[in-house]
């Protein structure tokens, strides 16, 4: 290549002052990539490093620290005064530079399952806007305390900074304990708590060790995807049992799939559907689950904010069997980011659990469950759920009045009486739940289709009315309103 190429291609190297990442951190990735490309070939020498400042307008610094880091790690060589060069020792990709390679060889049978076992669902993405669901009010939360909180701990590191129990901090333990029990009506000992990372982590462990590929399980219908995901990756035949105004119908269930190893279940307010599951149907499937030898997975993710009434008794404080594990998250009283959960285990599962966890991922980030335990202990942690649900209920009672007022001939509501979205079913058959979410994101709104919940697997015993799942926790009054408004636009064909 002559001189003037590459300087050419120098100069042309993207440097993004306004990323947070450094220049020289820029620099090296560019000229690293134009290296391994072979744009820059083995032996080729690089310009001085006061040509290459001028080039590309940036302080010697910044080339020499980029320099450095490639000598280091054996891409270029140099020698004071003899100049600095590509090195013979590196081998070039042939292959155009846009052309990635194939995989190299197919994933395993598990990691198919792995992979697709949640392959639709829905990130969030962009700026918050009406009605996102399964979002807290993130900007209620006392960022201000957690820093200092974390920053405290941070002052004073201890034995817990090394590789510590994979269980999970047992202050936090200790603390959780006397709060489900308090809350919730859970039994349990700090003992039976694994701390992970999100309940997502908790479903994943759980599939992974209650269940061998091709055993059944019981999965709400419409319900969680976040719960299907694991147990069809871990190889379960997942079977869609119908949810009607008492919960998940227990009896359906045991006729058409009496061999289920495993039944998940959201007893407190069942997502999406909004309801809880009557005291019947709960001792009828505790005596089921009892009999069957079958676990029962209690997913309790948004049960702290309960607008009438105190918070329901959980399944787990019913269990006598020890088949009942309570799953919980930080993520909906909090917020998801923390990615802190956790699993109360009956006490011959528990030790298995912690194992399953120490193979995961050793265990959870420290410093964030030394927070959350000075959080809870220090009152924060009951403070802001009480502000919080506060501050829910005014705009579930925004949300329901507005709809109450300019949608009442369109929309009925489901259940409202907890967590941080509700359900609103199409009074017209003609609106179809895709068009209309279509339309949504078309305006700027986001309306999550009924059916996006639903097995496609499902009979008609499973099907429900069409309609949306709109959250309001996280949406500022102003935005539920222009949600609203365009709302009725869309169902209204305007
Ligand atoms: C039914 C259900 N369980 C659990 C969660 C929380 O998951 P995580 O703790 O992994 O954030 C959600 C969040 O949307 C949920 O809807």
């Amino acid at each position: 290549m002559q001189a003037s190429h590459l300087h050419t291609m120098i100069a042309a190297l993207p440097l993004d002052r306004a990323l947070p990442e450094p220049l020289f951190r820029q620099l090296y990735a560019g000229l690293k990539a134009a290296i391994l490309d072979g744009s820059i070939g083995p032996g080729m020498q690089l310009p001085p490093t006061r040509d290459f400042c001028q080039l590309l307008a940036v302080s010697r610094q910044t080339v020499l620290n980029a320099y450095a880091l490639l000598t280091a790690e054996g891409y270029l060589d140099g020698a004071v005064g003899r100049g600095t060069f590509v090195s013979r020792d590196v081998r070039v990709s042939i292959a155009p530079a846009a052309a990635a390679p194939d995989l190299l060889r197919p994933l395993s049978e598990r990691g198919q399952r792995v992979v697709r076992a949640m392959d639709q669902v829905a990130f969030h993405r962009g700026p918050l806007r009406a009605f996102r669901v399964g979002m807290p009010r993130i900007d209620h939360f006392p960022f201000d305390v957690w820093n200092r909180l974390e920053a405290r701990r941070w002052r004073h590191p201890d034995h817990h900074f090394g590789y510590s129990d994979p269980a999970g901090y047992l202050p936090l333990r200790e603390l959780l304990c006397v709060y489900l029990q308090a809350s919730r009506g859970v039994q349990c000992t700090p003992q039976q708590i694994v701390i992970t990372s999100g309940s997502q982590q908790a479903l994943f462990l759980l599939s992974t060790i209650l269940l061998a590929p091709g055993d059944s399980a019981w999965m709400e219908s419409p319900g969680y995807r976040g719960a299907s995901g694991p147990l069809r990756a871990s190889g379960a035949q997942v079977f869609p049992v119908p949810v009607d105004a008492q919960g998940l119908d227990v009896a359906y269930g045991a006729m058409h799939c009496p061999q289920a190893k495993l039944l998940y279940v959201t007893p407190s307010h069942q997502l999406p559907l909004g309801v809880s599951m009557s005291l019947p149907r709960r001792l009828a499937l505790l005596a089921w689950a009892a009999q069957q030898k079958a676990w029962v997975v209690e997913d309790d993710y948004d049960s702290e904010y309960r607008y009438t009434g105190a918070p329901l008794a959980s399944l787990q404080s019913l269990d006598r069997a020890g088949c009942v594990v309570y799953v919980g998250t930080l993520s909906k009283v909090l917020f998801p980011g923390l990615r802190l959960g956790y699993m109360v285990a009956p006490p011959a599962l528990a030790e298995a659990l912690v194992q399953a966890k120490a193979v995961a991922d050793r265990h959870t980030a420290i410093v964030p469950q030394m927070a959350l335990a000075d959080f809870i202990a220090e009152g924060h942690f009951g403070r802001h759920i009480r502000r919080t649900r506060d501050s829910n209920a005014e705009r579930r009672d925004l949300l329901l009045r507005g709809i109450a007022r300019e949608l009442g001939d369109q929309l009925a509501c489901g259940p409202a009486d907890s967590g941080l979205e509700l359900c609103a079913y199409f009074r017209h058959a003609h609106h179809e739940e895709e068009a209309v979410a279509r339309a949504g994101l078309e305006r700027g709104v986001e309306l999550r289709p009924l059916g996006h919940y639903a097995d496609p697997a499902a009979g008609p015993a499973c099907a429900t009315p069409p309609g949306l799942l709109l959250g309001f926790a996280a949406i500022p009054p102003a935005e539920i309103e222009h949600g609203l408004r365009e709302l009725g636009r869309i169902l209204r064909g305007r």
